[in-house]
């Protein structure tokens, strides 16, 4: 992946890509006057409103508002990151990006990335042949045929099959004369405790190979065959693969999310295979983890709306409203779609068909309803229950990030409970009290030079005026402490601590909703970034960089080796305090 993409190559891109021809690809475009206009690609419209510019080299849809040059179109179209699109325009232009230095560690880490990538798609060819072609493999695709998978799936999904016998694929590795050390870096293989040799991480099981956005395997989940324990095993997390940043079939199913606009999230393998399968292309599922706010960001590259589909127990109603804290905030529409209890997508399917599923996925409901309706089910009217169940649905309405949202669901709350909308409003803005709190003044100080006034008083959730639009103020990180704008800094300036962060998930670093899915954006932005470049990249996204602290500076000396001593402490009060909130709710 490139590193550096030196600022006069992005120009050279930005006024040499074909900007017209690039855009054609995916919207169908006339030509009227100096200007191509079409049917906008990102929002549904029946008369053209979208405009490209090869003049200026931009696109502008007049019809929602979205605009930019060649780089964000695609970003935008593909759920790039800026570096993947620029290296794709690059591509076509024949600009050679090789960045012209990279530092020895980074081009050592790019090395073993790419060794560690050759594994993998070594190890996945290995399972996929043995499916296809092993005797032994007899009784996993009659598994698979039993539940209604064939050969054409089998290629399609890329299933594989491991062999029982303890160091099979060791020992296929081996033979390749691959590197046993990668395989062990993947958690593959294990050296054995006693003994010669290595032994294979998954044995006897059915295979799902686990891609990443560039559709190179990175993981793999593997089921066994029969009603053994455990169901399932997943590579650990590796160089390669982070698992709270990855969805499973998030790569074949890019395309059908943004035509649907919308994203199926289900819970286990076979679910997204069974909605793919009978037509439903647009689901993603996680791989045997809670979503995350890593998640939230790949999703809101492709939709504004997630279809909640967990498994209809007590452990899919609990993932269903983790999930919901994690959308809200970012602005993604969240609906549940309701099954049968004890379903999961997968049986469904099979019981009642695509029709009855289609039905299901119409008939869903708005997150926060739900919620609503599970919190003040048997709750007699003027109860305490009643007071308790309401509070925690303000908690859950101050995530909401439209205000004028919130407000509908303040009166909807205000119907259901009884209780009186202005009393609702006054507690929901003392539920958020700790935004309001003189972070005006901040916010105006840490608005960066060209954000225009009412940028920085919609930030801060106030009209131009100044006065309050709602009650319902989203926190924003106008309201940083410095402890938080320290480590955002540190997030900017040092890879390590990006690493760090992306790796052991955001959520343990960034309690607060708003500044972790800051965070994520950060990293989003920020990956492949070389050192000096952070600034320069972040611009680009003014959104975010209106939110970032000002100035932003670093002074390194400051830092010096801050990163590892201020995340650990940081970490743990982090845990601290969601462990407490978690108390609270519970009581
Ligand atoms: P489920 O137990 O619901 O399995 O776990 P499933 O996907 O419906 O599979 P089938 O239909 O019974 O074969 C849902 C997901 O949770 C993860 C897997 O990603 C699984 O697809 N999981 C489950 C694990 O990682 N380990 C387990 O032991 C079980
Ligand atoms: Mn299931």
């Amino acid at each position: 992946m490139i590193g550096s993409i030196p600022e006069e190559k992005i120009q050279l891109m930005r006024d040499g890509v074909d900007i017209v021809g690039l855009i054609s690809r995916y919207v169908s475009l006339k030509r009227t006057g100096s200007n191509h206009v079409g049917l906008c690609p990102f929002h549904a419209e029946k008369t053209p409103s979208f405009s490209v510019s090869a003049g200026r080299q931009i696109f502008k849809c007049f019809g929602c508002g979205l605009g930019g040059d060649a780089f964000e179109f695609l970003m935008r179209m593909e759920g790039l990151s800026f570096v993947e699109a620029a290296t794709r325009i690059a591509g076509e232009m024949g600009i050679d990006l090789e960045p012209r230095q990279l530092s020895s560690a980074q081009a050592q880490q790019r090395e073993e990335k790419e060794r560690l990538q050759k594994i993998a798609a070594l190890a996945s060819e290995f399972y996929h042949t043995q499916l296809l072609q092993a005797a032994e493999a007899e009784a996993c695709r009659q598994y698979l045929n039993r539940r209604g998978y064939g050969r054409t799936s089998a290629t399609e999904y890329q299933l594989g099959y491991a062999p029982r016998q303890g160091s099979a694929l060791a020992e296929h590795l081996r033979q390749q004369g691959a590197n046993l050390e990668d395989a062990r870096r993947l958690g593959l293989i294990r050296a054995r405790d006693r003994g010669e040799g290595d032994y294979d991480l998954f044995r006897g099981r059915l295979i799902f190979p686990i891609h990443d956005l560039s559709g190179r395997v990175v993981a793999f989940g593997g089921r066994i065959l029969d009603a053994g324990q455990p169901k399932y095993i997943n590579s650990p997390q590796s160089d390669l693969y982070h698992k709270g940043a990855v969805l499973f079939g998030l790569y074949g199913a890019r395309q059908a999310i943004r035509q649907a606009e919308a994203a199926i999230l289900v819970e286990g393998y076979f679910d997204q295979l069974a909605l793919a399968r009978a037509g439903f292309t647009h689901a993603v599922a996680t791989c045997g983890t809670a979503l995350t706010s890593e998640h939230v960001q790949l999703i809101k590259r492709y939709t504004r709306r997630v279809l909640l589909l967990f498994d209809s127990d007590q452990a899919g109603r609990k993932a269903t409203f983790k999930s919901m804290e994690l959308l809200l905030p970012v602005g993604i529409e969240a609906a549940v779609v309701g099954l049968d209890a004890g379903e999961d997508p997968d049986s469904f399917l099979h019981t009642q068909g695509p029709e009855a599923f289609a039905a299901r996925l119409a008939a869903a409901r708005p997150v926060v309803e739900v919620y609503m309706d599970e919190c003040l089910t048997e709750c007699a009217p003027g109860s305490a229950a009643l007071a308790q169940a309401t509070r925690r649905i303000l908690e859950v309405l101050k995530l909401v990030a439209d205000p004028l949202e919130a407000d509908l669901y303040v009166q909807e709350l205000a119907q259901k409970t009884g209780l009186k909308p202005e009393m609702l409003r006054q507690q929901l803005g003392q539920v958020q009290a700790p935004a309001a709190g003189g972070s005006s003044a901040r916010s105006a100080q840490a608005a960066p030079r060209g954000v225009s006034a009412p940028a920085v008083a919609r930030v801060n959730n106030q009209d131009p005026q100044g006065a309050p639009v709602l009650p319902v103020a989203k926190r924003q990180a106008s309201s940083l402490t410095p402890a938080e704008a320290k480590l955002i800094r540190l997030l900017i300036f040092e890879e390590e601590v990006r690493q760090q962060v992306a790796h052991q998930g955001v959520e343990n670093f960034f309690v607060d909703a708003a500044l972790g899915q800051m965070a994520s954006e950060i990293l989003y932005q920020l990956q492949d970034v070389v050192a000096g470049q952070e600034v320069a990249t972040l611009q680009r996204f003014t959104e975010l960089y209106a939110r970032l602290p000002q100035p932003l500076d670093y002074d390194p000396a400051e830092y010096a080796d801050a990163g590892e001593q201020m995340l650990e402490p940081y970490r743990k009060k982090a845990a601290d305090r969601r462990r407490r909130a978690m108390l609270k709710k519970q009581s």
